[in-house]
């Protein structure tokens, strides 16, 4: 019994910190977006941007990627939630919608654009590269199996692409543990966080896909 309560409070503790320290970080967030409002090329991240920032292109996917990545990461947070899907289906299909419009023609696209100029050379490009790829395809997965009506596995492209946003804060945040508990030089913190932030995201996201497919083959085979 005692057990029980144990374990019951920990995963309510579990819980309660990982919803505080996304509400923290979504709000630096705002913060962070709120600084590129009204439009100013040389405003906060853009003054080491200077060399690009004349390329149209550059400033389009600049601008539409800020703008448009903030209502991603903000709207997708609920849609996990099972009290929110059940008794608010037509608001989860409307987020739903505005997060694949928003990554599929704007933020993953001009994440791309933003990445083959990405400050850390080569190896932090890459990364970012990469990573827009793998944010389109997850949510174009989602999308297609949704549109099946294959929940399971349009939840499971959900949970990976939703990991990959959740990287706008894992990034920054392995930045700023890098650059207290070590001695490493700023741009080579940048080039490890720009993979660290989201692999390990990545990784979490395949444990708890596999977890969740497990309990579904189970239950396939109970009926
Ligand atoms: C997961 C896919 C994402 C990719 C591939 C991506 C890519 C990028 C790239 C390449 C840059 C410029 C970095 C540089 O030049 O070194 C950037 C900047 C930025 N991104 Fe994203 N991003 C993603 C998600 C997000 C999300 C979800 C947000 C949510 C708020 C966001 C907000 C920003 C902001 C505000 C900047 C400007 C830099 C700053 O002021 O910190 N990004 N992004």
């Amino acid at each position: 019994m005692s057990k029980l309560f144990t374990n019951v409070n920990f995963s309510v503790l579990a819980r309660g910190i990982t919803i505080c320290l996304f509400l923290y970080y979504s709000f630096l967030m705002v913060i962070i977006t709120l600084q590129y409002v009204p439009i100013d090329f040389t405003a906060a991240f853009l003054a080491t941007k200077q060399h690009i920032i004349h390329l149209r292109h550059y400033q389009i996917a600049f601008f539409s990627h800020v703008y448009s990545s903030i209502f991603i990461l903000i709207l997708g947070a609920p849609q996990f939630m099972d009290s929110f899907r059940v008794r608010f289906p037509f608001i989860h299909r409307f987020f739903g919608m505005v997060y694949v419009v928003c990554i599929l023609c704007v933020s993953a696209p001009s994440g791309l654009i933003m990445g083959i100029y990405g400050y850390g050379g080569i190896i932090s490009q890459i990364s970012f590269v990469i990573l827009s790829i793998l944010w389109f395809y997850f949510t174009l997965q989602a999308f297609n199996f949704i549109k099946k009506r294959m929940v399971v596995k349009h939840k499971k492209y959900m949970i990976l692409s939703y990991s990959l946003t959740l990287s706008a804060i894992t990034l920054r945040l392995s930045k700023q543990l890098l650059s207290m508990f070590t001695e490493i030089h700023r741009y080579e913190i940048y080039q490890i966080a720009s993979w660290i932030g989201w692999l390990i995201n990545l990784l979490i996201a395949f444990v708890i896909v596999q977890r969740i497919e497990k309990k579904y083959s189970l239950t396939q085979k109970a009926h």
